[in-house]
């Protein structure tokens, strides 16, 4: 029995990715472990959108080089945004590494390791184009799957926007989409494993399906997907990322909120809330147009909850620009915010044309700032559901309390409540009773059994059918 390590770093759709290919090994016989000294192959797919990022990847493959000087027949293995974007320092720097996989050619990883292990050498496959033999996303194992009851697919890969700071469109290519016939079909072999919610992935889903039908443009491809994966029975969730507030019109906020298997909840990345950054960073908006995008959702699509990344410390970002961005977050009342600091990434427009010129101190203290705003306007935005009951999706045991267990919310929000491990996978409706700015906590009220129905416990009043 062969054993596997992997390490997955970065995005959804690298945790899609990687899934993808574990899946190809566990049909091909591997085992995973957890263990790098008792793995016969290492695998890392790595994440490129900051530095940070790619240090961890360049410190683990010397971990991996220290293994392998006792265990000489250890196989190692790259890929991802970091094998696309530096596959010649890694073929360089890293003598030990055995196989280099880029976004688009990863499916063929067990394939490369028997004729590495057969042959010998090293296999670099970083063409922008994928092998029609080994496409990304053909054939995939839907059994194997770290989440039972929800699963990611990918709707489409790649970027065709040019957002100064950032290296996607480079690592990742132009926007490729999946057609709908078999997106649906594996929606369906999903659901038929005993899948209940699915999200689909893309850089900027609001663009899908433009490469296949330019004639559309505009027409919110998207939307079609969505309703017709809603007709699917036995999926009872629908959810998507990310949305991008350029290439969003009100037609398609109206449309999802048509849907009722669509969840109320949407990422929105702003970046910033200083026009003149925004501008810097090629985000095509300004921050009215922002507001604009955020009054659809919660026009068409009823208790929409938005959640938004921002970056810090970009090129030229002002203490004043700052404080915009703070104001952003306060006006919107975002459900969660991811924070960055600005990194300089070689290649991209920024890297090329701005310095990066604000102290690493003061993005630090802007990255903590900005998260307490953060922190201050969920939990005070939370507080107004005390009292409420949220419908959820029990995934299992709480992580921190092992007498409760963990669902979310259909805006996303992380809810827990007593149960035992035989709920995951059911519905349930629970009545906040405390809050924090990341978690809710309240008594379970209704639990749906095993069939699909609802029962209720004796807390003197009916579920609402709507359950919301
Ligand atoms: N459209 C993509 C964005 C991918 S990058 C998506 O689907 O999420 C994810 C987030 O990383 C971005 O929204 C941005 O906030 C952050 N990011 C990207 N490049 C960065 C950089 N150079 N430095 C710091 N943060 C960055
Ligand atoms: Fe990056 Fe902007 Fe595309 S953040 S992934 S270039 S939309």
């Amino acid at each position: 029995m062969q054993h596997v390590y992997f390490v997955s770093f970065g995005c959804q759709m690298n945790v899609l990715d990687s899934e993808l290919v574990l899946g190809d090994f566990e049909r091909s016989g591997y085992k995973q472990t957890d263990a790098m000294a008792s793995a016969d192959v290492v695998l890392i797919n790595t994440c490129s959108i900051r530095e940070h990022a790619e240090d961890k990847v360049w410190s683990l493959l010397g971990r991996a080089r220290q293994v392998k000087q006792a265990k000489p027949h250890l196989k190692i293995g790259v890929m991802g945004c970091m094998a696309q974007r530096v596959k010649d320092e890694i073929i360089r720097r890293a003598p030990h590494v055995d196989l280099v996989l880029g976004t688009s050619n990863f499916r063929s990883a067990v394939q490369d390791l028997e004729d590495i292990g057969a042959g010998g050498g090293r296999v670099v496959r970083a063409a922008k184009r994928p092998d029609p033999e080994f496409l990304p996303d053909a054939d995939r194992n839907v059994g194997s799957r770290p989440d039972a009851y929800r699963a990611y697919v990918t709707i489409m890969r790649g970027c065709n926007h040019s957002c100064t700071y950032c290296i996607v469109p480079h690592t990742r290519g132009k926007e490729v989409s999946r057609p709908m016939g078999e997106l649906l079909a594996e929606c369906r072999a999903l659901v038929a494993d005993g899948v209940r919610e699915i999200t689909f992935l893309g850089q900027n889903i609001n663009t899908y399906g433009q490469d296949l039908h330019p004639e559309r443009k505009h027409t919110g491809e998207i939307c079609t997907l969505l309703e017709q994966a809603s007709a699917i029975d036995g999926l009872d969730r629908i959810r998507f990322l990310t949305s991008n507030p350029f290439d969003m019109t009100e037609d398609m906020m109206r449309r999802f909120g048509e849907i009722p298997k669509v969840m109320p909840w949407l990422h929105i990345p702003a970046q910033s809330g200083s026009d003149t950054v925004l501008a810097r960073m090629q985000r095509t908006y300004t921050v009215a147009q922002y507001h604009e995008v955020v009054g659809w959702a919660r026009k068409h699509i009823p208790g929409v909850e938005i959640t938004s990344d921002f970056i810090v410390g970009f090129s030229g970002e002002t203490d004043e620009d700052f404080e915009r961005t703070k104001a952003l977050v306060r006006d919107v009342g975002f459900m969660q915010c991811y924070v960055f600091k600005y990194s300089l990434r070689p290649m991209t427009i920024s890297a090329r044309r701005m310095p990066d010129d604000v102290p690493e101190d003061i993005k630090k203290r802007r990255n903590v700032e900005l998260l307490a705003v953060q922190d201050e306007t969920a939990e005070a935005r939370n507080k107004t559901l005390l009292g409420q009951r949220l419908e959820i999706l029990i995934e299992g045991i709480s992580k921190s309390d092992p007498t409760r267990v963990t669902g979310r919310d259909m805006g996303n929000r992380i809810v827990h409540c007593e149960g035992d491990a035989s709920m995951a996978g059911r519905m349930a409706v629970v009545e906040i009773e405390e809050v924090g700015a990341h978690s809710l906590i309240g008594r379970r009220v209704a639990l749906e059994d095993e069939a699909g129905r609802w029962t209720y416990r004796s807390y003197g009043h009916a579920v609402p059918s709507a359950t919301a």
